[in-house]
């Protein structure tokens, strides 16, 4: 099968960091000699103390290790800060747009630096020290990029949780990081709604101090100036501290593996994982991905549409484009508030050059159709990214087509929590593109495809997505629990780090990357466990069990399908139905809201008691004749059940 090609523009040749001869030049080098490679590209960022050793990484089994500049010391805020003032302290480091377009604010490298050592301070003053965690709980507000940094100044860690997620999961993530300071704000505004961020912290912090975790302060933030509840001796309003503290803080010396921060994410069992990223090795990667993926360059306005509550944010909003001296936009609405013009209008206002966004976005905003693209110039734009799920080539596109009127080439970026930044990327104006591919490795990188048997498979082939060495921005560890680190990525498949996602390699060297091949479903981008949403569902009183899984959605990418058995003698009701969606929401999160429950008498088990949750994604995508072979089930008859019930619905 041969995609479709569109080939390098020579306008974008001209405005290319690097050649295509280049890249490969590069990537050959870094792949065969990383000391090399990474010993000359890790002095990008400012280092205290410079590096003598490069790599220091093992994959053996029994005994993962993954050490980058290990003998260097440096401060990542100093890195994104400090270094910047003599030559750019008046430029634009945050360029803040708010969810009513009334509403906008520009942060240079000098406002920026006052802030996080006032913030620094401030957490210093509540006695924050070096590798004490703090949890951030935020809005999309300059604040959160100012509190991330205070962290990283003083050497404290953090765990930024998404504001979207629920107090239950806010006070997990407390107790998982053993973390007694909060940072929030009153309420969040998103598309002209408010959310209730404080009263959620205080319903986690309860929750958490009955499972014996005390929190000791919580920083809050005034945003919308909404009455809040607050505890005298355990809250501090921000506007307040921050009149006191100076605006000045020495950047602790950290080592290059000293821990940054901490981020939840979703796997295919048990709870979520704190996954852990140190500071060197972290900030090479992300500043020099975000330089060559998005070929920025001195001077550009670079807008990604992520929330700094995901690696995405972490990376490519705060840390990467900081590190670069870069004036990177911060957005706190949605793409459809007040209209469906508002990512055009917002490039518009503010000149956008490279726009990063997810294809749940551009699925959603095609939908609307060409008119509100239309209605705006983007002329600044140059390049277009892409990120967090497959990009179907219709949305693809759309994307170069209508929003960038084929004049920006469009970086499909696969990467992960786990990776810290980009590892498999077009390069603008250096890589040819396929709609719908991710095309080929960053430097560094060393993909490999196997089989379900762990056989190395060559040539244009499909199977299962590992990456055979390590890269500096890689993750450490899982906070507290390295055997579980050890055992989730480098267990499956001997030697090698696997990502949890299917890849087809084509006969150019192309990946095309098909989704997760574990129990983790990608729903508007965002992870979620199917093991996760059982778990809340039998936890119901009038649930006996449950099984999750993905089904393809049009705008979402997936969507939650959940089978439900209930308990002797419950009525399936529409009612039920309602109440069963509200408890995971009220559990999780609205991410994690179920968008179909199918009542199912029985589920489809191995005689060993095991789901067989293939033929349960067969049924939820109406592809009954791909059940298979249904015979070895230990009551077959459960199968017709499900498929008669599931006709019947539609
Ligand atoms: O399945 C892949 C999908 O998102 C997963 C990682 O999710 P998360 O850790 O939340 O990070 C998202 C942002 C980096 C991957 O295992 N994914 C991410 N980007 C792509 C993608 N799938 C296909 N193409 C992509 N460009």
């Amino acid at each position: 099968m041969s995609a479709t090609v569109v080939p390098i523009k020579d306008e974008w040749k001209a405005n290319a960091l690097l050649s295509q001869d280049t890249y490969r030049e590069w990537y050959e080098r870094s792949v065969s000699d990383p000391d090399g490679f990474w010993g000359e590209h890790g002095r990008r960022i400012d280092w205290i103390r410079p590096f003598q050793r490069v790599k220091n990484t093992s994959f053996a089994p029994g005994a993962v290790s993954i050490r980058w500049f290990e003998d260097g010391t440096l401060n990542v805020s100093a890195n994104c800060i400090d270094r910047h003032l003599a030559e750019r302290g008046d430029q634009v480091a945050i360029l803040w747009e708010g969810d009513d377009p009334k509403d906008s604010r520009a942060i240079t490298y000098r406002e920026l630096h006052g802030e996080v050592c006032r913030m620094a301070n401030v957490l210093k003053a509540r006695g924050v020290k070096r590798g004490d965690r703090v949890t951030l709980y935020m809005p999309m507000i300059p604040e959160a990029a100012y509190a991330m940094l205070a962290c990283a100044r003083i050497g404290a860690i953090h765990s930024v949780v998404f504001g979207g997620f629920s107090p239950d999961a806010l006070a997990g993530r407390l107790e998982g990081a053993s973390s007694s300071v909060l940072v929030t704000a009153d309420e969040g505004y998103r598309g002209g709604r408010t959310v209730p961020l404080k009263a959620n912290v205080d319903r986690a912090v309860e929750i958490a101090a009955r499972a014996g975790h005390g929190v000791e302060t919580v920083l809050v933030v005034r945003r919308s100036g909404g009455a809040v509840g607050f505890q005298e001796g355990r809250d501090i309003w921000w506007h307040e501290a921050r009149e006191g503290a100076s605006p000045e803080c020495e950047p602790e010396e950290m080592g290059a593996e000293d821990p940054l921060f901490i981020l939840y994410t979703s796997g295919s069992t048990g709870k979520p994982k704190g996954v852990l990223h140190s500071s060197g090795g972290y900030l090479v990667y992300a500043s020099m991905t975000h330089q060559y993926v998005f070929g920025y360059r001195p001077g550009d306005i670079y807008w990604c549409t992520a929330d700094v509550g995901w690696v995405t944010g972490h990376s490519y909003i705060v840390y990467g484009p900081l590190a670069n001296g870069a004036t990177t936009l911060m957005f706190e609405g949605v793409p459809n508030y007040p209209d469906q013009s508002r990512f055009w209008q917002v490039i518009d206002k503010h000149k956008v050059n490279i726009f990063y966004t997810a294809p749940t976005a551009i699925r959603a905003l095609m939908g609307a159709g060409d008119e509100p693209v239309k209605a705006t110039s983007r002329k600044s734009l140059r390049v277009l990214a892409s990120v967090g799920e497959p990009i179907n080539p219709e949305a693809w596109n759309w994307y170069y087509k209508v929003v960038g009127e084929e004049r920006c080439p469009v970086m499909d970026t696969w990467w992960q929590t786990e990776t810290g930044g980009i590892l498999i990327t077009p390069l603008p104006g250096a890589t040819d593109l396929k709609p719908g591919s991710a095309t080929l490795p960053f430097f560094g990188v060393k993909p490999q495809i196997v089989d379900n048997e762990g056989r190395v498979l060559d040539g244009a082939v499909d199977g299962n997505l590992c990456i055979v060495d390590s890269w500096p921005g890689q993750m450490r560890t899982v906070y507290g629990d390295h055997e579980r680190f050890e055992q989730t990525y480098f267990s499956t498949y001997e030697n090698k780090y696997f990502t949890g996602d299917g890849a087809r390699r084509d006969e150019d060297g192309y990946y095309w990357i098909t989704g997760r091949v574990d129990d983790v479903i990608n729903v508007s981008g965002h992870r979620m466990g199917t093991a996760e949403v059982e778990s809340s569902l039998v936890a119901h009183e009038k649930v006996s069990e449950a099984a999750v899984v993905g089904y393809p959605h049009d705008i979402k990418g997936q969507g939650i399908y959940c089978y439900v058995t209930l308990m002797e003698g419950v009525e399936p009701t529409d009612e039920l139905r309602k109440a069963l969606v509200a408890h995971v929401r009220q559990d999780i999160g609205a991410i994690a809201s179920p968008d179909k429950i199918q009542f199912a008498p029985g589920l489809p088990k191995t005689r060993s008691g095991k789901i067989m949750r293939r033929i349960l994604r067969k049924i939820a995508e109406d592809d009954f004749a791909a059940l298979g072979d249904t015979s070895t089930l230990a009551d077959p008859g459960v199968v017709d059940d499900l498929v008669d019930n599931r006709q019947n619905k539609r």
